[in-house]
């Protein structure tokens, strides 16, 4: 597929159907994706993928801890932000609500169970960084995260990256038996989009150019 027709068609999903994503198909994505740019080529990212009966398994994990934590999503801001950037999130879940009460359920139920539950999406990848890099190596983790939910897309499939697991990351870790001196960045669910589901025909907007940039020089 055109990338350029890519770029513009991927939304996240936030419904998929049960099939499962063959491996053939998940290395191939990620083979692509590997081609991200990062500083001085260092591909700091370590991606580990969860599927079959271990991601329902691990989804039960985290709406567990979910009741007891009750850390829902959020943009995890420490300080006021600017009401320019707000306003787009309202934009968004006001855009989502009534395709979610469409389908039975309540904005913040069906975002935070269901980012717990990656929206029934059979495969997860979970992408970590090892503690030894600095902030500044995120960059390259984001670069990665571009590529490989573009590449999916062109797979003929579907994402939608999860930044709650965040809140859950000691969990995570211990189920997938991975290090402390690992960082998770971020997951990323991906499946086939269940066309079906109301909350898929969902589709935000982007702010114009004269929002967010600005030109010095000729
Ligand atoms: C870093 C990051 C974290 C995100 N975390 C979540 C999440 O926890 N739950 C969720 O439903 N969507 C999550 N999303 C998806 C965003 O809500 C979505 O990308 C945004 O609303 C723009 O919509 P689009 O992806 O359909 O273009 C996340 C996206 C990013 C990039």
């Amino acid at each position: 597929m055109d990338l350029l027709k890519t770029m513009l068609q991927r939304r996240s999903a936030r419904s998929f159907l049960k099939k499962i994503v063959e491996k053939s198909v998940m290395e191939s994505i990620l083979n692509y994706a590997a081609n991200a740019p990062s500083a001085i080529n260092m591909q700091p990212w370590e991606v580990h993928i969860v599927s079959g009966e271990e991601t329902p398994r691990l989804s039960r994990k985290l709406l567990k801890r979910f009741k007891e934590k009750q850390i829902a999503c959020g943009p995890g801001a420490t300080q006021k932000i600017p009401d320019k950037f707000i306003d787009r999130a309202r934009l968004a879940a006001q855009g989502m609500t009534p395709l979610i009460e469409e389908m039975g359920t309540d904005f913040k139920t069906f975002v935070n169970t269901g980012s717990l539950k990656f929206y029934g999406a059979p495969t997860v990848a979970f992408v970590f960084i090892d503690d030894s890099f600095p902030p500044e190596r995120l960059t390259d983790v984001g670069a990665f995260l571009g590529y490989f939910v573009l590449s999916a897309e062109s797979h003929g499939l579907a994402t939608c990256p999860i930044g709650l697991v965040k809140a859950y990351e000691d969990e995570i870790k211990d189920a997938l038996n991975v290090p402390d001196s690992k960082t998770l960045v971020i997951s990323v669910a991906i499946g086939y989009p269940d066309v079906n589901a109301p909350i898929n025909h969902f589709r935000s907007e982007r702010a114009s150019l004269e929002e967010f940039v600005r030109w010095i020089g000729d």
